[in-house]
Formats: structure tokens, C-alpha cells, sequence
């Protein structure tokens, strides 16, 4: 009877569990947070939004420190900067020792690659390549997820048009078009096939909204801008990352017409979880939210919490706002609780879509790290995005590419370097020592025998006592390469400049070296546009080679022997000097335009001193052979707003070797309610042709192309006549024709 009994009641409880856990799974992830929530007293919730950082501190340390109860009571919710499985693992033990066990989610500066290091955001912008830019962030991923994080706080689609900027190296420049186009291809990159897949790891779009626009250039400086300008030039970036599914948003440091964009609610309520229906979470950037209190914006770091929850912001990093005030804010009548429900819920629901409650340690597996971090076809396509990534400024009389049987005399502070072309944000250092710096990439095709070197002088040099010996080196040799440029750290956060010519004594030895009278080819490696005007002018070869990764080397040696054909073009404007910042292609044309580039006191807009035109256009960028176009086509001149012209052309390979042209569309609005840019990137293309070979080549213009923000905000096109320009940079325009959009019938 007993036995009978218990039985039935095994069977009974086994029943039960079974059909529990198989509801559990069908579940929707909702009700699973709704779940959790019911469970959760409101410290732990506070717990949640709480975000801190290991050692490896990416911005100034709390005095506090970390105590590891902490994550045990489920008073963190987040951790950055703690990498590599067997370090997950230990951390996200701890925080299954808390009483619900709720995982914790891992996010790290996962910028322009994990171990396999790819050129830096603004180099791969060059390519104008977006599957390769969806690839580079994919490979990213896959490293990233295999090592154990869940989260890469990219990318960062800030516009920016100041070059002293130092984190204009982690952008894609000052086109809005070209970085709307690149949000999107990252943001896919990174998360792949989608949450749930262990190689998938969230986006964090960053810095909402407007850090690009930092007066005068200077890092954590103040914005201060109109609003048409936002709409139209800064936020499309961040709606195209949003469209593309990105999973989180990170605010920002500065303040935005004097409201910091961590207590910002246009920005965070209004308009991202608003009017765009953001259903993912903000985080805050680095101390940001304790930062309103030196922004004079509140009193204490308790108004400074109430401040950025009241805005929108869900997770506070580092700062130590919110795990120490959120509790008091709620119980004073301050915070309702919904805000809370709301932000942890959002916080929730990721974890959930990352896989975390059904395996906290799912990205942790050890042999996979392994694996991924030392994939092979990963460095061969750092080595292929790394020759994508170069530019071409200067080519005199084809003196590129070069034969592999002459003498090369290799000189300058970055020829040997290996951890300067790894670039900033290099989150593997020195576990990615393994670079191909220029030396070894040159010498692995010409051999040991043909490869002379001088380092000439450090990078920040005064002294120019190796000048003698790279005098000496480049005497003996049919050519000289040199390689200049910036020390990895000096673009990225906190490495503004004001100025931004070549560091120490370096453009002093490209005069020494060019007096030799030997062909000099400058290689110039760096995080943002420098100006380097001597070397311009004088030195007959220029490729810049920004920070290229892993395989710099290999990929550079590939460009000056012509294993490939140098494509990239320039994804922000080089000025002349300082003084032309901030420097962009689609200016207004004021009422009185300048007549000519030269410095003449004629009453238009210029400077006395200077030419107007950049040192270097936006788009551009030479290859070792030429392209013509002819034949431009409209399939209308008129359109309505509800119609679409097809505009046609014909490219043609007119030179000797096969290559790569980014053809560029570009717009102007003659005459508009509004004055309009002079011209407006509204479309491109890279082809490939043969020598000899033609190709047609279609845009389609629509009403999209031809609207903007007008002075009520609403997104209109104004019918009239608009010029279209198909050119192979934003200055050199081949073809150009008007059309009109017709008043709405
Ligand atoms: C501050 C930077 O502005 C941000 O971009 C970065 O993600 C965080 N620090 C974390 O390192």
C-alpha cells in the first residue's frame, strides 16, 4: 500500500516537473523576466543595473574596489573588462552563488578585433568595403564570444569632422551616408546569425548622441549644435545601427546643448526609446552618470542617479551611482518603481536572448577559445581587409608599384614597430604580439639581401643623431620606403591634439632622406588625418597606412609590390593645417563663396593665408591604374516624389593593371527653403574591372535621396531642380547632370 502510494507520487512529481520544464521552454522570454522580476527584492533588481570593471580599467578606478560578496548578494549585474573563458568562469561562478542565480553579462572594448587585431574603424572605412567591414566585425565576434564576453561596446558611429579628435580612429569618419551604411554592416557583423548563437555577441552603438561634434576637438568636451544638425547629420548613424537590431546603446560623456547626454531625456526617452521604439538597454559610459555632478548639471551623485534614470538610462558603469543611491530614491518617493521595473527588465530580457539562464558558462569553453583565437583564416583576412583598408595619396610618374628586384633601404620609427600597427584599443596586448610589422612583411618578399634598414629616430624624437646612419642606409639603396607616422597611443580616448603634423623630427627626416636625391616612397601610419605638407609636396610616393592590425606587414608589403592594387579612399577630409578645422566636403556655400582656391583678401569666404580647398578631399584615393567615366544616363530629367530615376554610366578601366573603383553619386539641392549642402555622398559602389574592361553602372535616385530635415524638423523633399554628380572623389567630379523633382500633383 506504501510502496503503491509513493510511487504514485514520484511518478505524480515527476510528471509534474517534466511538463513544468517543458513549459518553462515555451515560455516566452517575457513572461520568463516577468518570472524572475516577481522573485526579486528591489536590491536585487538595483543589482542589475549595476555594472563594474576588473583591473584592467579602460577609465579612472574607483577607490572602492570590487568585493566579491558583492556579486554574491546579486548586487552586479554586469562586468567590463574581464576576458578569457577561465576568467568568465570564475566571476560568473560568483554569481551563481547568489540567491537567484541570475547571470552576469560581460562586455569589453572589442573595437577593430579581439586577438586577430584588424585595421582600426577608420582605416576599414576606407575600403568603402562593407562586406569585408560586416566580416571584420563577424571574425571579431566569433573571438570575442569564444574567449567568453558577451559584449562588445561597439561600434561607434559617431560622425566626426575635427581630425584632433583622437577618436576619430574609432569611427567611420564625417560622412553621414558612408556611416550609416557602416553602422549597419558592423552591427550585423557583430551579431551574427542572431542571439542564442554562441559566436553572436551585442552591439552597444556608442556615444548617443552627438560626442562627434566635441567643441574644438577636445576629448569629453561640450556639444553644442542645432537641432536640424543632429537630425540630420549625427543621428542617422544611430537609427541605421538601431534598424540593423543592435542590441544596446551607450551614452555619452558630453553634454549636448548643455544637458549631458547620460541625463538626457530628448535624447533617451523622447527619442530612443520614444519615437524610435528602442527596445534594448542604455548604458552609461564610463563614470558618466556621477560625472553630471563636475558637469555642474546636478548637486550630488544621488541627483546624478535620479538624473540618468529619470532620462533613460539603464545600467550605470562604474560610476557607483546607482548601487548607492537607486534604493534611497525609490524609498524618498523619488524613482517609481516602474523605472526600475523597466530598466532591469530590458536588462533581463538580453540575458534571456543571450542563452544566460539556460547556461550561464555557454560562452565558456575553453578548447573553442583555443580554436577561435588562433583560427588561420582569420589573420588571412586581416592580411585582405588590411590591404583594402590603404590609400593611395600619391603615385608621381607611376613610381609605384615597386620591382622586387631592386635594393630597398626600409627607414623610420614605425618600420620595425609591431605593437604601434596593433593601434588603439588593442585588447589582447601581448597575447597579439604576433604582428607582421613592415619589415619583416618587405623582407619576406624581396629577401634578406635587398632590404637595408635605418630606424632614423624614434617617434617622438627631438634628437637627430640616427639620422646619419639613415643617410648612410639610404645611399646604398635603388629606393627608399619610410615609415612614419603615430605611436598607437596617440589617437584613441583622451588623445586629442592640437596639433596634428607628423610627431618629434620625423617630417625632418623625410627632408634628409629626399636630399639624397635617391625616389623616397612614405608610408604614413596613424589614427586620424595628419598633416604632413612638406612630404606632400616633395615626396614623389604617398600611402597612408593608418593602423592596419595584425598583418600590417604582409598587407602593405602586398600594395607597393602590386599583388594588389591599392583601392581605399579617404573617409575624412585632410586639411592643409589645424586652422581649416573643422574641415568637411558637404559645406553650405555661404552667400559669398570663394571664387578660386587661392588666398586673395577679395571679400569671399577664405582665409588671407591659406587656400580653402583640403590638403586631401574626402573620396579620395589613387590606384595604379585610371578609370573613365562617360555616358552618364538619366532614365528621366523629372521625377515626382513617388516615381525613381535610373541613372546609368559607363566605367572603363583605362589603365594597365586590374583594379577597384569606388564610384561616388553625389547631390546638391539648388535651390532649397533651406540653404543645402554643396554636395551630399547619396550613393557608391566598388567595381572591379579588368584593364580594357567597361561596365555599366546604376543608381536609382528616390525621394529619400532628395529629402532633408527642413526648419519645422519634418523629413520633406522640396520639388526643383538638383545637380547629380558621379565623381571618383567629393573634388573630382567626371559627370554631372540637373534634374527636377516636380511639385506634388
Ligand atoms: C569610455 C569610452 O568613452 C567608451 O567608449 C568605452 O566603451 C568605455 N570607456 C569602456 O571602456
Amino acid at each position: 500500500m506504501l510502496f503503491k502510494f509513493l510511487r504514485n507520487a514520484f511518478l505524480f512529481i515527476g510528471i509534474f516537473l517534466i511538463s513544468t520544464t517543458t513549459f518553462a521552454k515555451k515560455k516566452s522570454i517575457d513572461e520568463r523576466v516577468d518570472s524572475i522580476m516577481n522573485l526579486m527584492t528591489l536590491d536585487e533588481k538595483i543589482g542589475q543595473m549595476n555594472q563594474y570593471s576588473n583591473s584592467l580599467a579602460t577609465g579612472p578606478v574607483s577607490p572602492e574596489g570590487i568585493k566579491p560578496q558583492e556579486i554574491k548578494d546579486g548586487k552586479v549585474g554586469s562586468f567590463l573588462n574581464v576576458k578569457g573563458v577561465d576568467n568568465i568562469r570564475i566571476t560568473q561562478n560568483m554569481a551563481m552563488q547568489s540567491r537567484l542565480k541570475i547571470p552576469l553579462l560581460f562586455g569589453l572594448d572589442v573595437i577593430h578585433g579581439y586577438k586577430t587585431t584588424f585595421p582600426i574603424p577608420l582605416a576599414e572605412a576606407a575600403s568603402w568595403d562593407l562586406q569585408a567591414i560586416e566580416q571584420s566585425a563577424r571574425i571579431a565576434a566569433i573571438e570575442t564570444a569564444a574567449a567568453g564576453v558577451h559584449w562588445t561596446f561597439a561600434p561607434m558611429v559617431d560622425i566626426a569632422r575635427d581630425p584632433r579628435w583622437g577618436r576619430v580612429m574609432e569611427g567611420a569618419g564625417e560622412d553621414t551616408y558612408l556611416g550609416c551604411a557602416i553602422a549597419k554592416a558592423r552591427v550585423t557583423g557583430f551579431q551574427g546569425k542572431g542571439f542564442g548563437n554562441t559566436d553572436a555577441v551585442m552591439a552597444c552603438v556608442k556615444h548617443f548622441a552627438a560626442y562627434g561634434a566635441a567643441i574644438g576637438g577636445r576629448e569629453y568636451n561640450s556639444v553644442d549644435m542645432s537641432e536640424r544638425t543632429l537630425w540630420e547629420t549625427y543621428l542617422p548613424p544611430f537609427k541605421a545601427a538601431l534598424d540593423a537590431g543592435a542590441a544596446t546603446f551607450m551614452n555619452s560623456f558630453n553634454d549636448l546643448n548643455g544637458t549631458p547626454a547620460t541625463g538626457n531625456v530628448y535624447l533617451q526617452r523622447d527619442i530612443l526609446k520614444g519615437k524610435w521604439g528602442f527596445t534594448g538597454f542604455v548604458v552609461s559610459d564610463w563614470g558618466s552618470i556621477g560625472e553630471m555632478v563636475e558637469h555642474g548639471f546636478v548637486k550630488d551623485k544621488y541627483e546624478a542617479a535620479l538624473a540618468a534614470i529619470t532620462a533613460g538610462n539603464d545600467m550605470d558603469m562604474e560610476s557607483r551611482s546607482y548601487p548607492k543611491h537607486l534604493a534611497q530614491l525609490v524609498k524618498d518617493g523619488k524613482v517609481p518603481i516602474k523605472l526600475i521595473d523597466d530598466a532591469v527588465r530590458r536588462i533581463l530580457r538580453k540575458k534571456f536572448e543571450m542563452g544566460l539562464f539556460d547556461d550561464p558558462f555557454r560562452f565558456c569553453n575553453s578548447i573553442r577559445e583555443k580554436q577561435e583565437l588562433n583560427n588561420p583564416t582569420h589573420r588571412i583576412f586581416a592580411r585582405e581587409i588590411g590591404r583594402k583598408s590603404i590609400v593611395l595619396l600619391k603615385n608621381d610618374e607611376n613610381i609605384l608599384p615597386l620591382s622586387k628586384e631592386k635594393t630597398i633601404a626600409l627607414i623610420g620609427p614605425l618600420a620595425k614597430s609591431k605593437e604601434d600597427m596593433l593601434g588603439f584599443w588593442n585588447v589582447e596586448w601581448p597575447d597579439n604580439s604576433d604582428v607582421v610589422s613592415q619589415f619583416e612583411g618587405i623582407e619576406k618578399r624581396i629577401g634578406k639581401q635587398k632590404l637595408l634598414y635605418a630606424k632614423g629616430c624614434a617617434i617622438s624624437d627631438t634628437s637627430k643623431v640616427g639620422f646619419a646612419e639613415a643617410l648612410a642606409v639610404a645611399n646604398k639603396a635603388d629606393i627608399v620606403i619610410l615609415s612614419i607616422g603615430e605611436k598607437r597611443d596617440i589617437s584613441g580616448e583622451a588623445r586629442s591634439r592640437s596639433n596634428i603634423q607628423l610627431p618629434g623630427v620625423q617630417e625632418e627626416l623625410v627632408k634628409a632622406i629626399y636630399s639624397t636625391g635617391k625616389p623616397v616612397i612614405v608610408l604614413i601610419n596613424a589614427g586620424r588625418p595628419l598633416v604632413f605638407n612638406w612630404t606632400a609636396d616633395h615626396v614623389p610616393a604617398i600611402l597612408y597606412t593608418w593602423w592596419l592590425g595584425s598583418e600590417a606587414g604582409n598587407a602593405i608589403a602586398d600594395v607597393l609590390f602590386g599583388d594588389y592594387n591599392p583601392s581605399g579612399k579617404l573617409p575624412m577630409t585632410f586639411p592643409r593645417n589645424e586652422g581649416q578645422i573643422p574641415i568637411y566636403y558637404n559645406y553650405l556655400n555661404t552667400g559669398r563663396p570663394a571664387l578660386n582656391d587661392s588666398a586673395i583678401h577679395d571679400y569671399h569666404s577664405g582665409y588671407i593665408d591659406l587656400q580653402r580647398s583640403p590638403r586631401f578631399p574626402f573620396g579620395f584615393g589613387l590606384s595604379y591604374t585610371t578609370f573613365a567615366y562617360s555616358n552618364l544616363k538619366l532614365s528621366s530629367a523629372k521625377m515626382s516624389a513617388n516615381e525613381t530615376i535610373d541613372v546609368s554610366f559607363t566605367l572603363t578601366n583605362s589603365g594597365k593593371s586590374a583594379g577597384e573603383e569606388v564610384v561616388q553619386l553625389y547631390l546638391h539641392d539648388l535651390v532649397a527653403s533651406l540653404v543645402r549642402p554643396v554636395k551630399e555622398l547619396k550613393g557608391f559602389q566598388k567595381i572591379m574591372l579588368k584593364p580594357g574592361e567597361s561596365k555599366t553602372i546604376h543608381f536609382s535616385i528616390d525621394n529619400q535621396k532628395l529629402s532633408f530635415y527642413n526648419n519645422k524638423l519634418e523629413w520633406v523633399s522640396e520639388p526643383g531642380q538638383f545637380n547629380l554628380m558621379i565623381g571618383t572623389s567629393s573634388a573630382d567630379i567626371r559627370l554631372s547632370q540637373e534634374f527636377e523633382l516636380e511639385a506634388f500633383k
